[in-house]
């Protein structure tokens, strides 16, 4: 991966997946690129849920994969996981005390995820328990970092992790130094990686909670959606 001077990080639902029939077409354009491009897919999805996604949408294998927003790395030449990430995600990491204060808050609905990497509740639309749950949180000084997507996921991380550390740490240690990078998403847990500096691009599909975002001459808009969008931006900032 050092050597591949291009790098496309992208979340899965929503962005690269979505349109069949675009999501082919961006891989015929990086197929016929004279450059090389590493692919590092970053989901919300555990690991098993993102291979089963893989596998059913016949996704090319990435370099990297991030899952869990951001609270897992894997090499996938071996599907190794990133020890020192793992490492860093446990400290300051207390889920059980997590679980125990969420009990008070009968509209949140713990997801069913393997393991206790992350904290995740599905949320009603609109529901307010979720901003007294953070409160909660804070006054009780448990460490953690609250993420909301599409007005219906709360994710309930390690402090350090998220899909923006998680990438940032995969960019220093996996790639060549002067990679030019494309970071696509669309949600709420999409948008630390969005604003890390790098060319960015939110898919014409996105969430709403993405048109807050402050404009910046390296966050790109598409028209397009999903694997569509990504293709626009492509050639908006590399050709
Ligand atoms: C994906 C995951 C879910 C997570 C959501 C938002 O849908 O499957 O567990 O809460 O992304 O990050
Ligand atoms: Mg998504």
């Amino acid at each position: 991966m050092k050597r591949k001077t291009h790098m496309l990080a992208t979340d899965l639902d929503g962005t690269l997946v979505g349109d069949q029939e675009a999501l082919r077409q961006l891989f015929v354009h990086y197929d016929d690129l004279p450059y090389e491009t590493a692919l590092v897919y970053v989901t919300g999805r555990h690991l098993a849920s993102a291979v089963s996604l893989m596998e059913a949408e016949d996704l090319p294998q990435p370099d990297i994969l991030i899952t869990d927003v951001g609270t897992a790395i894997y090499r996938t030449d071996r599907l190794e996981e990133d020890e020192e990430w793992r490492r860093r995600m446990k400290a300051d990491w207390q889920p059980n005390r997590i679980i125990e204060e969420a009990s008070a808050f009968p509209a949140l609905l713990r997801q069913d995820l393997p393991d206790h990497r992350r904290v995740s509740f599905t949320i009603p639309t609109n529901d307010r328990s979720v901003n007294e749950f953070g409160k909660v949180l804070n006054q009780k000084a448990i460490p953690h970092q609250m993420i909301i997507s599409s007005n219906r996921d709360v994710d309930i991380l390690p402090r350090k992790s998220g899909k923006g550390n998680a990438l940032t740490y995969v960019i220093d240690k996996y790639a060549d130094q002067d990679v030019e990078v494309l970071i696509a998403g669309d949600s709420g847990n999409d948008i630390d990686m969005l604003t890390l500096g790098y060319p960015a691009v939110i898919v014409g599909n996105a969430q709403p909670e993405l048109l807050a975002i402050a404009s910046h001459p390296d966050l790109f808009r598409a028209r397009e959606h999903c694997a569509g969008g990504i293709l626009e931006a492509w050639h908006y900032f590399y050709a």
